[in-house]
């Protein structure tokens, strides 16, 4: 039978269920009948709407055959159904369960389907078609330089990792930001509107507020400035020590801040690939083994294979025959418009499970391989788990898993073992160059994540309304970062939504817990792995007691409250999100960033942000005659006031 029509059948007899009123009189006894139904229903759901997805992000209808009006059907289908098993949910009155595992289970039901209560069917519409619309435009935008197109991935990608011309660069920042951003930014305050609307029903403030229940605390933001607070004093130092050398490359004028197209990436979200050119001891081997890696002419299938060899020499399952079958690892060339943001999927039926990504062969992606990867064994590893329960112990979990495996991975140890380096030389100016690698990618990530949610937050509030959008994101991006724009925006700008996330709607807060939690959990692993010696030089390769430590924390999805998955991983050091392991990993860097001489300017940010015309000031505004500007201002006030002529 033909899966869509398949389906509808699925569907329809779930709604005549609804219809019937089956789980009155709401006792604990009733939730789980609703509980086995209402799992049994969205596992089969879900495979099949994965599956409508996956064909639309690679563009192949060989596995379903989806018009478009169907693919439109199922998820409006989907919608309602979800609609009307959130109205039920709320007639349970979980807080008198005596079962705590019911309770449990109930709050991640209001987290999977607490985004349901828009009643109005052609509201949920719209809402789902400006999601869908965003996304495209984001993932087909591409620019026209001098008659030419590039796309994303792969040209500008490589543009800002290797291009280090300052003007070429700061064209290239701003095309992209008019041909991706500034398109959708007419969508995004409906977009807002409709995902508030969405949480009322459930009784949160905001979307921000639903969608930071996951993490369980109602101190989310409070908590984490309290733990960016701890790693300021070593972003700013580093932020110094890159002002400094990108100061004498560019030739950069005396301010404490940084222009944002300079460093490596089209958002400064991480700087490693400005390494080369500002590592403090040039005399030292590469660490980048891309060009290693190019010598023994790898495919992208053997970056696959390299990252799963690290999973299982942990004694961690090796990837089912499916997953080498359906995974996409490189980007067509047959004219397909694919979404290339790589993504590991989850089909729901304990079998099927991919990676999509449109690899090139470089270090930066064997490590986006191994991150995508770590994804995907979580999902092996929780697949008995009920659907609520199919989650990482909070999404920082689920994302910090794989890059843990990278912070072995890179050591140049580990590099020399699985030969993609030639030679293994360790000393103090080696481990500087290392540690310095590291902190571009991990310290400087995290500013600009907190950035990037503090400002969805606050859209989502309605403290930053539409017309303050791109002005309030450089507020956070200075204050956060130290970072401005190259060049003056304007209030039709949409910059936020020039970044994937803003535009395909995806939480960002778990990127920073990810990123602390990681060197957590690399505390832990590397003393269950007994290494012995500074952090930064442990690998946990071929550790068996690092694996079963894994595959436990896995194994319970989200069954347990994060608090106590990690209390117990941890050995009973701690139930919380702790920078402690990240700064001693960190501690030789840190202690030789503060013998350098590294000058202090303040970040006046004020000066970059003209709230009266609703203007940010590019870093290359010529600031001379602004102030000047600002002079004739005042003058012209003063002739006014004092009537001085
Ligand atoms: C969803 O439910 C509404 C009424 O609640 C109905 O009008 C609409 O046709 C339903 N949509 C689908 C696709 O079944
Ligand atoms: C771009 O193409 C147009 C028409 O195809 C041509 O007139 C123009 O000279 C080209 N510009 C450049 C910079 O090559
Ligand atoms: C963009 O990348 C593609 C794929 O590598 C390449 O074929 C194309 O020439 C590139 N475009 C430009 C303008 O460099
Ligand atoms: C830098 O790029 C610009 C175009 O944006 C070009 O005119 C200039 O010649 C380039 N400079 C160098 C040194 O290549
Ligand atoms: C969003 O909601 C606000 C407040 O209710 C309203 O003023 C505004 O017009 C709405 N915007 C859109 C695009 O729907
Ligand atoms: C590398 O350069 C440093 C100075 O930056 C020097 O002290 C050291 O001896 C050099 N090492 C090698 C192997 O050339
Ligand atoms: C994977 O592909 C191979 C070769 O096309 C085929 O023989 C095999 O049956 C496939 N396995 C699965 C599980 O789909
Ligand atoms: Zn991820």
């Amino acid at each position: 039978m033909n899966c869509t029509i398949m389906f509808y059948v699925v569907l329809l007899s779930l709604i005549s269920r609804v219809l019937t009123e089956k789980y009155a009189p709401y006792t604990e006894e009733q939730f789980q009948l609703w509980l086995d139904d209402w799992n049994q229903l969205t596992h089969a759901e879900m495979h099949l709407i994965t599956k409508i997805f996956w064909s639309d992000e690679i563009a192949s209808d060989d596995e379903i055959d989806v018009l478009e009006s169907e693919f439109e059907k199922s998820i409006m289908l989907s919608a309602n159904f979800s609609q009307e098993k959130l109205r039920e949910l709320k007639k349970f009155d979980w807080r008198s369960f005596k079962d705590s595992n019911l309770k449990r289970a109930f709050l991640r039901a209001v987290i999977v389907i607490g985004d349901s209560g828009i009643s109005d069917s052609q509201r949920v519409h719209k809402w789902k078609q400006i999601k869908s619309d965003m996304n495209t435009m984001y993932t087909t935008s591409k620019i026209i330089y001098k008659n030419k197109t590039l796309s994303l991935e792969p040209n500008l990608t490589s543009v800002f990792q290797s291009n280090r011309n300052y003007t070429f660069l700061r064209t290239m920042w701003k095309l992209w930001r008019d041909s991706s951003g500034k398109k959708l930014a007419k969508l995004y305050p409906e977009y807002i509107n409709l995902s508030n609307e969405a949480v009322k029903d459930y009784d949160f403030k905001d979307y921000g507020e639903y969608s930071r229940s996951s993490f369980e605390t109602n101190n989310l933001p409070d908590d984490l400035d309290e733990i960016y607070s701890q790693l300021e004093g070593l972003y700013k130092l580093l932020h110094r020590y890159v002002r400094k050398k990108l100061g004498e490359i560019y030739k950069l004028k005396n301010t404490g801040l940084l222009p944002a197209h300079i460093l490596g990436d089209l958002w400064a979200q991480q700087w490693h690939n400005i390494f080369e050119d500002i590592k403090p001891y040039k005399n030292k081997t590469l660490l980048d083994v891309t060009s290693k890696m190019r010598e023994k002419n790898m495919a992208p299938r053997d970056l696959f294979l390299i990252a799963e060899e690290f999973y299982t020499s942990l004694g961690l399952d090796p990837l089912p025959e499916t997953f080498w079958n359906n995974s996409l690892f490189e980007k067509p060339n047959d004219g397909r418009e694919v979404n290339c943001h790589a993504s590991a999927w989850d089909f729901y039926d304990g079998k099927d499970f991919r990676i999509k990504m449109c690899t090139t062969v470089s270090m930066n992606d064997m490590f986006v391989v191994h991150h995508e990867m770590g994804h995907i064994q979580y999902y092996m590893n929780y697949k008995h788990q009920p659907f609520h329960f199919k989650e990482g112990a909070n999404p920082g979990f689920h994302e910090a898993l794989g890059d843990l495996m990278t912070l072995s991975v890179m050591t140049p140890g580990h590099l020399y073992k699985i030969k993609l380096i030639d030679e293994l030389v360790e000393d103090e100016e080696q481990d500087i160059n290392f540690l310095l690698f590291m902190a571009l990618r991990n310290i400087a990530f995290a500013p600009f994540s907190l950035a990037v949610e503090k400002w969805r937050w606050s859209v989502f509030s309605g403290n930053t309304t539409p017309d303050n959008y791109n002005l309030d994101w450089w507020k956070f991006r200075c204050k956060y970062q130290g970072l401005v724009p190259p060049v003056d925006r304007f209030q039709d700008d949409f910059d936020p939504g020039s970044k994937y996330h803003i535009a395909a709607g995806v939480p960002y807060d778990r990127y920073f817990v990810s990123l602390i939690l990681k060197f957590q959990f690399h505390e832990t692993l590397c003393k269950a792995s007994n290494h012995k010696g500074p952090l930064f030089k442990c690998d946990i390769y071929q550790s068996k007691e690092a694996g079963k430590k894994l595959k436990h924390m896995m194994e319970k999805g989200s069954s347990e409250s994060w608090n106590k998955v990690l209390y117990e991983f941890t050995d009973g050091k701690t139930d919380k999100l702790d920078p402690s392991a990240m700064l001693e990993y960190f501690k030789p860097l840190h202690e030789w960033l503060l013998k350098q001489d590294l000058s202090e300017n303040e970040w006046n940010c004020n000066d970059y942000l003209d709230l009266k015309n609703n203007i940010v000031h590019g870093y290359d505004t010529n600031f001379a005659s602004r102030q000047t500007s600002k002079l004739i201002e005042m003058l012209a006030f003063l002739i006014v006031l004092f009537n001085i002529f």
